[in-house]
């Protein structure tokens, strides 16, 4: 059977009389015509995490022309399509789909999803060598045909990957964010939000570091609504199960807990999509609508971890200022806890020498 994404596939001239009756858009007084810049947001790597972040900026209304591309041809042309069938529900978006990177071209954002998953059991660092190999494919081509473009990346370990991809492109570092502990906030806010039974949106509590085992969960700057969470917590509230305050081993389970519900998920259905899509979206919000938002993303940081040598050139999360330019501007005074700094520090540790090992 003939497959078509158009009637003109299907053999139906376009060329006849418009079925409008075209107007003169030359109608301001200069005669030039008046237009809004479209967005382009491009996607490499249509996978689980790939398509979720799609559809939520499709239904985010956030883009007006959205490319898939990846190196499974079938299957990006197939989400392509479905995505397409729902034109009459959606924001009207021009969606692309193929397997080269010129289709991403003159993109305002690029995500990098592509790569090897994490198999259960695995952890995020296992995935680098791997993924390194596939960026040197992937961020060249990528950086050279959208080169004003901010580069998101997500792919895993999305802390290296994102040194590998500012390295790879070229591209200032203001413009190469990795989605970073973005995630794992949303993660840990969720958590805060049922316990304190309030709107995950009214925890302001940050995961900072390496997205993954060794991320530093910020217990002592949680707030809601103004007010300090850990004081409160800690003077009166206990463990429904172990009767134990909210002692430094309490708020280590808590962490854990943050960290481990990646791999139940993982564990459960095969891998993580939908809230790493609203998590990516979000970031993409806050870029392409120049929110000025402050989120925990993967960002240069150089300098900025207290007892870290200052040259070392390494990303990891902190909490930023994102606009249409990219990164803003980083937290540099984060007030932190001898214990927090103590793992933030051991988190650029273990990130500063999987990056010295790549010898990029
Ligand atoms: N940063 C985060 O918070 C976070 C969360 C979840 C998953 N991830 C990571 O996102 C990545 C994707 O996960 P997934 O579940 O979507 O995996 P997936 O296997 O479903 O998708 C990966 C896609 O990449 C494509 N691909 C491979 N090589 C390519 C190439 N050269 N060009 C274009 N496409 C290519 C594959 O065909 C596949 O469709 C993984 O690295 C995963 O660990 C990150």
């Amino acid at each position: 059977m003939k497959k078509a994404t158009s009637l003109s596939e299907l053999g139906f001239d376009a060329d006849g009389p418009s079925f409008f009756r075209q107007v003169s858009l030359s109608d301001d007084c200069n005669g030039r015509t008046p237009r809004r810049r479209l967005i382009k947001v491009s996607v490499i790597g249509a996978g689980n995490v790939g398509m979720a972040i799609a559809q939520t900026i499709l239904t985010q209304d956030l883009a007006d022309e959205i490319v898939l591309v990846d190196a499974v041809a079938d299957k990006v042309r197939g989400e392509m399509l479905d995505l397409q069938h729902a034109a009459a529900f959606l924001p009207r978006v021009r969606i692309v789909s193929g397997t080269g990177i010129e289709l991403t071209g003159g993109s305002d954002l690029v995500i990098v999803t592509a790569g090897a998953r994490q198999i259960p059991g695995e952890t995020r660092l296992n995935l680098l060598q791997r993924n390194v190999a596939l960026f040197r494919k992937i961020v060249p081509p990528a950086a050279e045909a959208s080169p004003e473009s901010i580069l998101l990346i997500v792919s895993n370990p999305v802390d290296v990957l994102t040194y590998v991809a500012w390295k790879l492109s070229g591209f200032p570092a203001s413009r190469v964010i990795g989605s970073g502990t973005n995630l794992d906030s949303s993660r840990f806010r969720f958590l805060l939000a049922e316990h304190l039974e309030v709107n995950a949106q009214d925890v302001q509590a940050y995961m900072v570091g390496e997205h993954g085992d060794s991320s530093v969960a910020l217990f002592s700057s949680i707030s809601v609504g103004g007010m300090p969470v850990l004081s409160h917590l800690q003077r009166n509230h206990r463990s429904a199960v172990t009767k134990k305050v909210f002692d430094g081993e309490a708020l280590e389970g808590i962490r854990r807990a943050v960290v481990g519900s990646a791999y139940e998920v993982i564990q459960l259905k095969g891998y993580t999509s939908w809230a790493i899509g609203y998590s990516v979206a979000n970031l993409a919000w806050s870029l392409l609508r120049d929110q000025r938002r402050i989120h925990p993303v993967s960002v240069l940081a150089k300098g900025l971890v207290l007892g870290v040598p200052p040259d070392r050139e390494l990303f990891l999360s902190l909490p930023a200022r994102l606009g249409r330019a990219g990164v803003l501007g980083v937290a540099a005074e984060l007030v932190l806890t001898e214990e927090e700094n103590k793992r933030l520090r051991q988190s650029a540790d273990t990130l500063w020498g999987y990056c010295q090992a790549l010898a990029l």
